[in-house]
């Protein structure tokens, strides 16, 4: 497995686990162990995704020593502030089953982030947390963070993948030290992206599948990749990326397809905003 260094110094691996929309904890839980199988050391959930206990069952199960795992959650909107983080995260912790967290992240750039963030912080300090980071930051929100706090994000979790490539905000974060790290690196299949047309043709050059050239893409282009399967053999698939190299043709060719803009959502649309706020975690 490579690693990529963050800016306090800490390894992460460049390649990790998405259980994003695995809502049953059985499937959620044999997925995690599966991945963990499989090499899989980073592991990313998030509270609001419901499936902490699940991810803690898996690891417990797994037997993997803990140092060897990378596990990162996030912080919920409803939950920012500084008391309220400090709750959420122990809550987090708990269900987890752990006695400290390798990244902790704000999940999205709304409520009380620097409450949110001065709590953080005081974790990280008491190392209840290796490393702090946020997600979803446009650039202006990521230099409000860096400018108005004293630890700098290690890592910004954001959209990246073929269709929205993130050029001008990777320079931009690696300007800064801020590690990117890609969520939804497949679009979540959308727009039929594992059947477009260049990315078949790449993959047969390499003899890969579609997933493992964008998996390869993005981690050559020095962003972190946490794919999300609940199926065993993609789990597989998707970890099997570090025996070939895609030369500088076939990246420049990919950037054709990038639109510049989100398959999802607009993270400065106020409806978006307004959706979020409403969504709170029941425990
Ligand atoms: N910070 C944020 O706001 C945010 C937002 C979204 C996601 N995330 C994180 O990023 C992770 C990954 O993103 P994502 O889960 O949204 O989507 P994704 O990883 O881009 O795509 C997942 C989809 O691709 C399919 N798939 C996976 N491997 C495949 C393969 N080798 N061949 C064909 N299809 C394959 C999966 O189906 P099967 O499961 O059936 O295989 C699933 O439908 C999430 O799980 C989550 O941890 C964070």
């Amino acid at each position: 497995m490579e690693n990529v260094i963050l800016n306090n110094g800490i390894e992460m691996p460049i390649l990790g686990f998405g259980v994003y929309q695995i809502t049953d904890a059985q499937e959620c839980e044999q997925s995690v162990l599966d991945a963990i199988q499989t090499g899989y050391r980073l592991i990313d959930t998030a509270s609001v995704y419901r499936n902490e206990e699940a991810v803690g069952k898996a690891i417990e199960k797994s037997g993997v020593a803990r140092e060897e795992l990378f596990i990162t959650t996030k912080l919920w909107v409803s939950d920012t502030g500084y008391e309220k983080t400090k709750m959420a995260f122990e809550k987090s912790l708990h269900k987890l089953k752990l006695n400290y967290l390798d990244l902790y992240l704000i999940h999205q750039p709304y409520g009380d982030v620097h409450g949110a963030w001065r709590a953080m912080e005081e974790l990280y300090k008491e190392g209840k947390v290796r490393a702090i980071g946020i997600s979803n930051f446009q650039p202006d929100r990521v230099m409000d963070m860096i400018l108005f706090n004293e630890v700098v994000p290690a890592v910004n979790q954001i959209e990246a993948h073929p269709f929205n490539q993130q050029v001008d905000n990777l320079k931009f974060l690696q300007g800064n030290h801020v590690q990117l790290e890609s969520w939804g690196p497949f679009a979540e299949g959308r727009n039929n992206i594992f059947s477009h047309e260049l990315l078949v043709s790449l993959a047969a050059k390499h003899q890969k599948t579609v997933a493992q050239v964008i998996l390869r893409w993005l981690t050559q282009r020095g962003i972190v990749a946490i794919p999300k399967s609940v199926r065993k053999e993609r789990i597989a698939e998707n970890f099997n990326i570090f025996d070939f190299q895609l030369s500088v043709e076939d990246m420049a060719a990919i950037t054709v397809l990038d639109t510049k803009t989100s398959s999802f959502l607009d993270h400065r649309d106020p409806e978006t905003v307004k959706w979020m706020a409403s969504t709170k975690i029941e425990d």
